[in-house]
């Protein structure tokens, strides 16, 4: 059998990777910050081509992009270096420098568990008006791309994708990957699912401002990892292409060179590493090993529709365009933060409306356009206008909300939350749940990389919705049974994949 059709192995890892009040009080696991890695990939050898610092907005309201970004856009431009400028700032880019006593904390555009930063971005391109063809890593800590290989190497990513449409067609394609070790030295074998977690904040960003931009983008899962990986130099054992993000429509590719190996030189992350088996386990079991296996991948799942609401609807009630604050793409990205304590305020039903009309489509190559979801969104309403207190589900089609169950859940919502104030003050908790057994009977093992990919994305729109909106986000961690237990009988059968929490951000409690 195809190693990705055996879905044991997905089983396995996802049980073995819940977070439950046993599991998180009884590890033994100690962080040690002797052997911290850096949160930046750095080949000391190579020498950086600057990327232009000018990022002027596009202006475009970031509510109206991100409302857009469900589906591709349409249009032929050819990226050039100032336009990927942008979009590495605005997707992967240091936009906050926080100093203290020992230094200086650097963060991102997009939010990332535990702020370890272990997505790094990859650039394979034909020749661009100011940049030669090549394969480029994307180096945020001095915001510069280093050229790795020289050439149009764009042919072997349309080999990899099985001809993948508009892989065939990008001048240019973007590749998340993750070296696990950077997050793994903290989060252990549950790194593998922040992969998808912290791309999936990044892609956000990403497909937000390609939006704006009006530059044709898509998410891309389908691949032979073996030849992505070894086009990029990755040891797959450390370092692993998540997903390609063909950019543009307007450059027919062909045949690339032979791809020789790779041997550069990279800044050592830490001391030593440690190797989580359940990682790489999992990962392996995802892989495509073939163009066959990828064609035969492609496409969409067939998602049981969400039942018609049998509790009682709440009709939402999103912000006009008259009414929704203007803000652009840029300037919320640039003042999007994690918010480390909320007041308990409420929340208008109109915020929430708006900030969850967020939550969408994705033009992607596991997904046809307009298609069914596979993640749906639970809610714990603590406080919102209009809303009485309680448990729903979103239903995007009616645009409604239907109560599950009604009542004052803040002390539950800071239990699943793995103990925290944060979803207990928050005025309400998004949290994603997928039904696993039919993506993976569709996707196989590779159906969990991309649910957790999809919550993940729709996550970090409701991050980035959020502060267009004045409020504050920050993604959380849970107990992943509990959170189905919390919304059962509705959510039987499902996992949790990702969880937001909204509301007004506070100071923090001082100590
Ligand atoms: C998926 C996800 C889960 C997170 N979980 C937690 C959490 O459990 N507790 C917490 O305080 N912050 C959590 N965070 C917030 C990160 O710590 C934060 O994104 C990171 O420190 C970077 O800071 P910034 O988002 O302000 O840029 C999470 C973020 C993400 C994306």
């Amino acid at each position: 059998m195809e190693t990705n059709r055996d879905v044991e192995a997905t089983w396995e890892y996802h049980e073995g990777t819940k977070h439950s009040f046993q599991s998180v009080h009884s590890s033994q696991h100690l962080l040690d910050f002797e052997n911290q890695p850096l949160p930046f990939k750095i080949y000391p050898g190579l020498e950086p081509i600057p990327l232009p610092r000018e990022l002027e907005p596009s202006g475009v309201p970031a509510l109206e992009a991100l409302a857009a970004s469900a589906a591709e856009p349409e249009g032929e431009r050819l990226p050039d270096l100032k336009l990927l400028a942008r979009l590495l700032h605005y997707s992967a880019g240091i936009t906050k420098r926080i100093r203290h006593p020992h230094g200086e904390m650097l963060f991102r555009a997009a939010s990332c568990t535990g702020a370890l930063y272990h997505i790094d971005l990859y650039l394979v391109c034909a020749d661009l008006p100011d940049l030669e063809a090549g394969v480029y890593h994307f180096g945020a800590h001095d915001f510069a791309l280093r050229q790795l290989r020289r050439g149009d190497f764009r042919g072997e990513l349309v080999r990899a994708t099985a001809d993948e449409s508009a892989v065939s067609l990008a001048p240019a394609i973007l590749i998340c990957s993750s070296t696990f070790w950077r997050n793994s030295w903290k989060y252990q074998a549950r790194a593998y699912r922040h992969c998808f977690w912290d791309s999936g904040t990044i892609l956000a960003n990403l497909l937000a401002v390609t939006t704006a931009r009006r530059l044709p983008a898509r998410v891309v899962c389908g691949f032979v990892d073996d030849w992505v990986n070894r086009l990029l130099g990755l040891e797959p054992q450390r370092e692993v292409a998540l997903a390609l993000v063909p950019l543009g429509h307007n450059s027919p590719v062909g045949q690339a060179p032979k791809v020789g190996p790779l041997a550069l030189e990279t800044t050592p992350l830490s001391r030593s590493e440690v190797d989580y088996p359940a990682i790489q386990a999992i990962h392996e079991a995802s892989s495509l090993a073939e163009g066959a296996q990828v064609a035969a991948w492609r496409g969409a799942a067939s998602v049981a529709p969400l039942a018609p609401p049998a509790g009682r609807p709440f009709p939402l009630r999103p912000l006009n365009d008259r009414e929704a604050p203007h803000d652009s793409i840029e300037e919320v990205i640039s003042r999007r933060g994690s918010s480390r304590r909320f007041a308990r305020q409420p929340i208008s039903l109109e915020q929430l409306s708006t900030a969850l009309s967020s939550i969408g489509g994705i033009a992607a190559d596991f997904r046809q356009s307009g298609g069914r979801l596979l993640n749906d969104a639970y809610i714990i309403v603590n406080a919102v206008e209009g809303l009485p207190p309680g448990s729903y589900v979103y239903h995007p089609d009616e645009s409604a909300l239907e109560l599950l169950r009604e009542g004052e859940f803040r002390d539950e919502a800071g239990d699943l939350g793995l103990e925290q104030a944060l979803p207990a003050d928050a005025s309400a908790n998004v949290f994603f749940l997928t039904d696993l057994a039919p993506v993976l009977e569709r996707f196989g093992n590779r159906g969990y990389r991309v649910a957790q990919l999809e919550a993940a994305i729709n996550g970090g729109r409701l991050y980035l919705a959020a502060y267009a909106l004045g409020l504050g986000a920050t993604g959380l961690t849970f107990y992943d049974d509990a959170v189905t237990d919390f919304f059962s009988p509705h959510a039987e059968g499902k996992s949790a994949m990702f969880l937001v929490a909204l509301g007004h951000p506070a100071r923090r409690r001082p100590g």
